[in-house]
């Protein structure tokens, strides 16, 4: 059994079939269901700093920059989209794509501090008006996102860090609602679909807790869990304050509706929502804490922020309780601050406690990890357990807001798994469609190969394989982008004959370090 560090695997984020992976299934357990709705999004996803390259003024530039951070990878060595954002449009397009989504970076947008608001660098500014050129042309609607975790280094400066540096400075809702402003004004011709923020929780949890992202504040710095807690509240607040400033940033500088249906700026959040699954022990007083702390993971991590931006309710020190005194209860401007609602699902979390009480908002310290599940394991040890995007369906709902599942993808370089992962995740999908959930688009991670943060280049999740010893770095079409992905969108439907051709997820025979 590995334990990983505390909270990382809320970095993943993710068996359908795995109870059978012998090869027993037929279409009999898999019924043909309704089809997918015609209008709907299909697409894949990407980050600005995980393929563009050449992002020297991000704070995740400076992190790479440290050899000890990251396993010898450097975004400039990965996939060139800065310069190949055609070809990345035409790899889409090829499987039958419809939308995409993707970044734009602040720090490539606003180089220096003097710059902000007021003077973007115009050649990049062109180059995103270029990119969106190239969606266009290729019948491909964007879905923007704002923030996916790399910050320009004149708001967070790894080598001078501050207790308001970044997400902890008090003033940053109102700097990202001026750069969602500026992005609305400027490319609200172009994009209705807007994400201002990625997986704030896993965020917040690399970088405040686990100290494997920027700002590396972790519960072993000085001050310790209490210190590390009481950090990552505060930046979770102006998060949250800033998806509220910016949404109605968003709404008053994109009026525009470009994609006819009758609205301009569309906001939403990609949460991530793992499964939560409590570590099973024998003694009950044991098991009662795995349960608790998994209850409170849960909360964390799949409900505060969502009834912060729906309901106004702000549970500042996340205690499943709104009577702190910096709480908020129905705050007009958080409520109804939020027009669909991005799940990236992938995997399995499981929790267990260290046997500790209370420490903080989370009650006995919880372990997180991958740990000793019967499901298939991927390249980057996440359990493949597609129920669980049925479970996070069910717990979006109510919120009765559309919903997009933002990311859904897997490590997987030979594509073993792929087709069948994609099969069952997608068939889930369709079925919580029939029963009435309203998914209005699929955006699988990743269209290409790319940089997985501190895991380097070793996890391939992309539907197109890129050889880094390429110097053209030519986007390759896996078998299953093809033979499986299209042929869904095609017929807009999993057909239950590709469950009898790909009956089980193949053993990895790679193991990346970093996921379970
Ligand atoms: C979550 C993140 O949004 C993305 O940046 C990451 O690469 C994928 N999931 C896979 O870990």
């Amino acid at each position: 059994m590995r334990l990983a560090p505390l909270l990382l695997p809320l970095l993943t984020t993710s068996c359908f079939g795995c109870g059978d992976p012998g090869g027993h299934i037929d279409d009999r357990d898999h019924p043909k269901l309704k089809a997918f709705p015609s209008q709907f999004l299909w697409g894949t996803a990407t980050a600005s700093y995980q393929i563009e390259g050449g992002l020297h003024g991000s704070d995740w530039y400076q992190w790479e920059s440290t050899p000890s951070n990251v396993t010898n990878a450097h975004a400039d060595d990965g996939d060139h989209s800065y310069d190949l954002f055609d070809a990345d449009s035409e790899a889409a397009q090829s499987i039958g794509n419809n939308t995409m989504r993707l970044g734009i970076d602040w720090s490539r947008l606003f180089p220096t501090a003097a710059s902000f608001p007021q003077s973007p660098d115009p050649a990049a500014v062109k180059h995103y008006h270029d990119v969106f050129a190239s969606l266009k042309k290729r019948g491909l609607q964007p879905m923007v996102t704002l923030y996916h975790w790399a910050l320009p280094i004149w708001l967070q400066d790894l080598t001078k860090l501050t207790e308001t540096s970044g997400w902890l400075d008090d003033g940053m809702p109102n700097k990202f609602a001026l750069f969602a402003a500026w992005a609305g004004k400027e490319y609200g011709g172009e994009v209705d679909l807007w994400c201002t923020l990625n997986e704030p929780v896993v965020n917040l949890a690399a970088g405040y807790f686990n100290g494997v992202h920027p700002p590396r504040r972790s519960f072993g710095d000085p001050g310790g869990v209490d210190m590390a807690v009481q950090r990552a509240m505060n930046a979770a607040r102006n998060m949250v304050l800033a998806h509220g400033k910016s949404y109605e940033a968003l709404h008053s500088s994109d009026t525009v509706d470009s994609d006819g249906d009758g609205q301009g700026a569309e906001v939403g959040i990609a949460f991530n929502m793992p499964s939560f699954q409590a570590y099973k022990s024998d003694d009950p007083a044991l098991q009662k804490q795995h349960d608790d702390a998994t209850r409170r993971l849960r909360y964390i991590s799949n409900q505060a922020f969502q009834d912060a931006v729906t309901k106004g309710n702000l549970d500042y020190d996340l205690d499943e309780k709104l009577d702190g005194p910096k709480d908020k209860i129905g705050d007009p401007s958080l409520k109804d601050h939020i027009d669909w609602m991005g799940l990236n699902y992938y995997s399995i979390v499981q929790v267990a406690t260290l046997g500790k009480s209370s420490v903080g908002p989370i009650t006995g310290l919880p372990r997180t990890g991958h740990l000793d599940t019967d499901h298939p394991k991927t390249e980057y040890s996440w359990d493949v357990y597609p129920e669980g995007l049925r479970e996070s369906l069910d717990a979006l709902r109510p919120y009765g807001k559309p919903i997009y599942i933002t990311e859904n993808g897997l490590a997987d370089s030979t594509d073993a798994q792929r087709p069948r992962y994609l099969a069952d995740h997608l068939y889930v999908l369709q079925k919580a469609i029939a029963d009435g959930i309203d998914v209005r688009g699929y955006y699988y991670w990743s269209l290409i190969d790319n940089f997985e943060w501190q895991a380097g280049y070793c996890p391939r999740f992309g539907l197109f394989a890129i050889d880094y010893q390429d110097p053209k770095r030519t986007r390759i079409a896996r078998p299953s982008a093809k033979s499986v992905y299209q042929k869904i969108i095609a017929e807009k439907g999993v057909d239950p004959s590709l469950f009898k051709q790909f009956p089980s997820y193949p053993e990895p025979t790679l193991n990346c370090p970093g996921g379970g």
